[in-house]
């Protein structure tokens, strides 16, 4: 049988952390070797997540079990605190990182692109796995320069902390590389509630909803005399990122260097 590629999940007793178990498992070609968390004891991972055992039970020391399952590739989705140093970890040990968590500078990733260089492996930093989210806010650059009135909506769950949403910042960053320079609207508009036009950026609006039970949608709306074009990508659960984690293992496997963000995945 070919080599399959041995995995490892850190972060595995996680929501994202047990749908990277279940899709590791699922696929044909890819191991499990094995998974960590610091707090959950030596469970099946196929049993924790609802699926058969598998035989593989959970670690808590993560460089203990690195060591000992040998894996080729590290998914990581722990937090931006351990960002750095888990990486840093599986490459001194010959891993690729694939690592899900923010919390990287700029400076980081080129120490970690040298050091996945020095090692002659590859290694993917990405903070967004979603192939429709990628999708859509470059649909929506590619049609902003023929419709440069736009206006942005994001909607995500009442929790969240920050506004606008990362991908809402990027897209608007995507968009404004190709639209046409223009300040929207009347200029003589007034806000007699403030914010009730959104965030302003280059000229156009970002507006973020909060609601309870929302996950992650974003729209771009765009329009000009006797149109309008909506571009619009839902997400629902955690699985959305599934079909992206799978890419990056067997890509991941394919290079050498740190590589930061997904999209460099899509054609
Ligand atoms: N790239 C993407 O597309 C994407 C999508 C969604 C979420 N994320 C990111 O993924 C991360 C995890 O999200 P989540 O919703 O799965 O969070 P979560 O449910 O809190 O799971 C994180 C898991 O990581 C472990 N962990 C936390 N801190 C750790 C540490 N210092 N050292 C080792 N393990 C640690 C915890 O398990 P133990 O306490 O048992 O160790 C925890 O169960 C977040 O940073 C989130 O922003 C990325």
């Amino acid at each position: 049988m070919e080599h399959r590629i041995r995995v490892a999940v850190i972060g595995a007793s996680g929501r994202m952390g047990r749908e990277v178990v279940k899709t590791v498992l699922r696929e044909t070609d890819m191991e499990l070797v094995a998974g960590v968390s610091r707090t959950s004891g030596p469970i099946d991972l196929g049993r924790m997540v609802g699926m058969d055992d598998c035989g593989i039970l959970m670690g808590s020391d993560i460089e203990k079990v690195l060591i000992e399952s040998k894996p080729d590739v590290l998914v990581d989705f722990t937090g931006p605190q351990t960002a750095v140093s888990h990486t840093n970890l599986a490459i001194r040990l010959g891993i690729r990182p694939v690592m899900g968590t923010t919390g990287f500078t700029p400076q980081a990733i080129a120490d970690l692109d040298m050091l996945c260089r020095d090692n002659n492996i590859g290694g993917l930093i990405a903070p967004n796995f979603s192939i429709g989210a990628i999708l859509m806010m470059r649909f929506a650059a590619q049609a902003s320069k023929y419709f440069p009135n736009l206006e942005i909506i994001e909607y995500h769950g009442d929790q969240k902390l920050d506004a606008p949403s990362g991908t809402a910042v990027k897209t608007a960053e995507m968009i404004s590389e190709v639209r046409e320079e223009i300040k929207q609207g009347n200029p003589k508009e007034e806000e007699t509630i403030e914010g009730s036009r959104g965030g302003y950026y280059n000229g156009f609006r970002i507006h973020s909803v909060r609601l309870p039970g929302v996950f992650a949608q974003q729209e771009v709306i765009m329009a000009e005399q006797g149109q309008a074009l909506k571009i619009r990508h839902d997400s629902y659960d955690r699985a959305a990122y599934m079909p992206g984690v799978a890419i990056a293992v067997r890509k991941v496997m394919t290079y050498t260097g740190m590589i930061y963000g997904f999209e460099h995945f899509i054609d």
